[in-house]
């Protein structure tokens, strides 16, 4: 089967056509798929129905899978209804009970679970059910941000790491099980170097996690949150990002190692369902 790449002609991103997930993938298809993801980071496939065992299958091709992470307190149990490699990110409210996390606000920019020692490599997202607005996501190249760091910036973050937060979800809200953080130098999380190495490419890229509770051990308070402040700045210009607009049926894959994301809030009248995996990866390095 002959797929068709298109590349977004932003920073990243190109959609993939030509092509049923939900039936068997051959090898040489495949090849080209985890090629064009490498070239692009993040791919869209379009007009695709799969069942969580078809999302399971498919992202099982790229790797073993993480289990789903915590979400908020306001939410746990909902994910018990699910497959414990789902991640279900919803807004819908059934019986007094939300189906998924995240809500309808807006989630900032993030890289999924960095604040675990060894991160999902990527995130795969389907969508079930779409706002008519809102809701889009944003994804931004950290290959191409490090590359145009200026020259002080990247001094100042040579042989560093960040502490990634482990206390609060892309939307603000705590985990499940979390304190909230008084002091971002005790926040709870895992320590990864600020440059790292992609292990399939060697490209170095940018590796932020979030901005929120960050915090640069060996600096002074006040120094981590400037430099922090001037790395997102820069890492999140427009011209390090592409926006997809859902509909349903799309299918996203990113690489989490060299892209981060965000996503627009929407109208909490409105439903969006959407079904994630999460492929293990290895320690930043
Ligand atoms: C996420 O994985 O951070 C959520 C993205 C989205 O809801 O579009």
């Amino acid at each position: 089967m002959a797929i068709e790449i298109l590349p977004s002609g932003r920073a990243l991103g190109a959609e993939i056509r030509g092509i049923n997930l939900a039936a068997p993938i051959g090898d040489d298809t495949f090849d080209a798929i985890r090629e064009a993801w490498s070239d692009h980071l993040v791919l869209l496939f379009r007009g695709q129905s799969l069942s969580d065992d078809d999302l399971i299958r498919f992202s099982q091709r790229f790797g073993a899978l993480d289990i789903a992470p915590a979400s908020a307190t306001d939410m746990a149990g909902a994910q018990e209804k699910s497959r414990p490699e789902i991640w279900i990110i919803s807004n819908v409210v059934e019986n007094g009970k939300p189906i998924g996390a995240l809500g309808d606000k807006e989630a900032e920019w993030h890289t999924d679970m960095s604040y675990v020692d060894e991160p999902p490599m990527a995130s795969v997202l389907h969508s079930l059910e779409i706002p008519k607005a809102g809701g889009d996501t944003s994804f931004a190249n950290m290959y191409k941000a490090l590359e145009t760091l200026p020259a002080d910036l990247r001094r100042a973050i040579e042989g560093r790491v960040c502490n990634h937060d482990a206390s609060t979800t892309s939307v603000g809200e705590l985990r499940a099980g979390a304190g909230a953080v008084t002091d971002v130098r005790l926040a709870p999380g895992a320590k990864h170097p600020m440059i790292r190495t992609h292990p399939v490419t060697g490209g170095k890229a940018l590796y932020l996690g979030r901005r929120l509770n960050a915090y640069i051990p060996g600096l002074e308070l006040e120094e981590s949150e400037r430099l922090l402040d001037a790395l997102w700045a820069h890492c999140t210009k427009p011209e390090f990002v592409w926006t997809h607009q859902w509909r349903v049926g799309d299918l996203l894959i990113w690489d989490n190692r060299a892209a981060i994301h965000r996503r627009d809030s929407f109208s909490g009248a409105e439903r969006r369902v959407m079904h994630r995996t999460q492929i293990k990866g290895d320690r930043p390095r």
